[in-house]
C-alpha cells in the first residue's frame, strides 16, 4: 500500500514541475472558452488582419478553421484569406525567415501551438503588456516578454502606456488610504487608442481564445466523447460487478 501511495505521488511530480515553470511574470489569469463562437471568429477575423502578416498557423488549414467556427468556405475565403490560398492549404505565410531575424532580431514564430506552449493567461498578458521604451529599438517593449523584438501591433486600438502597465496585480483598497490601487492597467497613456480598456481586454481575450482553440481544435469533441466514455464505463460497471457475484456466489 505504502508503494502505492509512493508511486501515485511520484506521477504527480512532473505536473508540480510544469505547474513551478509558469512561474515568474506575474499574468492576468484567462480561461478559453471554446464553445463561444462569435468570440472565435472575432479572434480568427483578427489574427488574420492584424498578425498574419508575420506569424504563420502553418499546422493547420483553413478548412478546418472555417468548418469548426461556421464560417462559410466562400465568406472565409473572400475575407480571410489574404495570400492567394486555397481553402484546403496550410495557414503558411510568405515572410521569409531571414529578413524577418535581421528586421526584429528574432523570426516571428508560427503561433499555432503557441497556446500550448505559454498558456492563455501568458498570451492574454502578453498582448496587453506592451509599454513606451525609447531604449529599444522599435521604441516598446512588454513587461511579460522583456526586451520582445515585436512592434506594438495593436498601439492604433489600444494606445500606448507611458509607464509599465499593472499586469497580474489586480485592483485593490489601500487599507491606510483608502484609495484603489491598480484600478486600471495602465495608469498613464503616452497615446490614446481606438478603444477604451475594457473594449481592448474583449478583443484580447478573443484574440487569445482563438489561439487556444487553435493549440486545441478537438478540446470540445473530446470532452463530448470523454462523458460518454464515463456514462459507458459506469454502465458496465454494473455488468462487470453482477457478472463478479455470480461468479463467486459459490466460492465459501
Ligand atoms: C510586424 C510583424 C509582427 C506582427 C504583425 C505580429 N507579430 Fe508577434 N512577433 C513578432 C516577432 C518578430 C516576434 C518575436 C519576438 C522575439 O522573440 O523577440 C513575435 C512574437 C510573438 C509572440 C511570442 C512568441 C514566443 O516567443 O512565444 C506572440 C504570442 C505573438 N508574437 C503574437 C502576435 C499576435 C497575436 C499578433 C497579432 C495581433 C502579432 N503577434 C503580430 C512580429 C510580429
Amino acid at each position: 500500500m505504502r508503494k502505492l501511495i509512493v508511486g501515485l505521488f511520484m506521477l504527480c511530480l512532473p505536473a508540480l514541475g510544469l505547474a513551478a515553470g509558469g512561474a515568474g511574470v506575474p499574468l492576468d489569469h484567462m480561461e478559453p472558452d471554446h464553445s463561444n463562437e462569435a468570440s472565435l471568429q472575432r479572434g480568427a477575423a483578427m489574427f488574420t488582419n492584424y498578425c498574419m502578416g508575420c506569424h504563420s498557423m502553418e499546422y493547420a488549414r483553413y478548412k478546418r478553421v472555417a468548418e469548426d467556427l461556421d464560417i462559410p468556405e466562400e465568406l472565409y475565403e473572400e475575407n480571410l484569406i489574404f495570400t492567394g490560398a486555397k481553402i484546403g492549404e496550410l495557414m503558411k505565410i510568405g515572410m521569409n525567415k531571414e529578413e524577418a531575424q535581421a528586421w526584429f532580431g528574432n523570426p516571428p514564430p508560427d503561433l499555432t501551438l503557441e497556446a500550448r506552449l505559454r498558456g492563455e493567461s501568458w498570451i492574454y498578458s502578453y498582448l496587453r503588456g506592451f509599454y513606451k521604451d525609447e531604449s529599444r529599438p522599435l521604441g516598446v517593449n512588454n513587461v511579460v516578454f522583456s526586451n520582445v523584438g515585436m512592434p506594438h501591433v495593436l498601439v492604433g486600438m489600444q494606445g500606448l502606456c507611458a509607464v509599465e502597465p499593472h499586469i497580474g496585480h489586480g485592483a485593490s483598497v489601500d487599507p491606510l488610504s483608502g484609495n484603489v490601487v491598480n484600478g486600471s492597467v495602465c495608469p498613464e497613456w503616452a497615446s490614446e487608442g481606438s478603444m477604451t480598456p475594457a473594449e481592448f481586454d474583449t478583443a484580447m481575450y478573443d484574440l487569445t481564445n482563438f489561439l487556444s482553440y487553435m493549440g486545441d481544435p478537438v478540446k470540445l469533441e473530446r470532452e463530448r466523447l470523454g462523458i460518454f466514455v464515463l456514462i459507458f464505463i459506469a454502465i458496465f460497471f454494473v455488468f462487470a460487478y453482477l457478472l463478479n457475484r455470480e461468479y463467486w456466489k459459490d466460492v465459501h
